[in-house]
């Protein structure tokens, strides 16, 4: 899929309070990690940084990676403006360009859905993670198609069942495998609830 509709949507991201009270919640939830300022972290589809900046004081060093410019140049001007040391940007994406670095943590909020191959995407994190490197994944659970408009474009999942995607993931390497609802959306278009899970997992040391 192009980027043109997260480009599209960049400058205005941050201005929808639902996004951002979700993040707080998903941030909230990889904080119950055992984290350390040790730690080199990445966010994969990490937009314009609405979780990313609020683990960054957490962790070491956070490499914030996503496939929209559009979206980086928004996170870049608020890395600027907070002064934040420890974070960098990427534009790539995992299954189509190079990327070999290896982290402690590897989080991922609300970008699954937009994977068409999202098995070869868990293989790739799996990969990128350290021996005991932690993984979490927030996204949708399984929907009936209605969070997304009808007419939006790069929508390869609506949301995920945990169970399929512990079972992938333990196919990969990855244990202690759990996880738990962080939020329900309500969509003022249709007043209906949508929930979130994190997952999280423990790459095999
Ligand atoms: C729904 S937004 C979520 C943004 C952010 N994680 C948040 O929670 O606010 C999905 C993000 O995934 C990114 N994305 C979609 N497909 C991607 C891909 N193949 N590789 C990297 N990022 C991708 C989009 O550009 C967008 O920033």
């Amino acid at each position: 899929m192009g980027t043109e509709r997260f480009d599209r949507a960049a400058a205005d991201w941050d201005s929808k309070s639902r996004r951002v009270r979700l993040a707080g919640k998903i941030s909230s939830a990889i904080a119950e990690l055992p984290l350390s300022t040790e730690m080199s972290a990445m966010e994969y589809g990490c937009g314009t940084g609405l979780v990313g900046m609020a683990v960054a004081p957490l962790v070491g060093q956070l490499i914030a990676i996503d496939s929209s410019s559009g979206m980086l140049e928004v996170l870049e001007q608020k890395i600027a403006a907070e002064k934040i040391a420890n974070m960098e940007t990427l534009c790539c994406d995992l299954l189509a360009d190079k990327y070999n670095r290896q982290h402690n943590l590897i989080f991922c909020s609300m970008t699954l859905h937009h994977i068409r191959d999202s098995g070869a995407l868990l293989q790739r994190f799996a990969e990128l993670l350290l021996p005991g490197g932690y993984l979490a994944i927030a996204d949708l659970f399984t929907e009936d198609g209605s969070f997304h408009k009808a007419d939006a474009e790069g929508i390869h999942h609506h949301g995920f069942d945990p169970e399929e995607l512990k079972s992938s993931l333990e196919a990969c390497g990855m244990e202690a495998i759990s996880h738990r609802t962080v939020h329900s959306i309500v969509k003022e278009e249709n007043s209906r609830e949508y929930p979130v899970f994190l997952l999280t997992a423990r790459k095999r040391s």
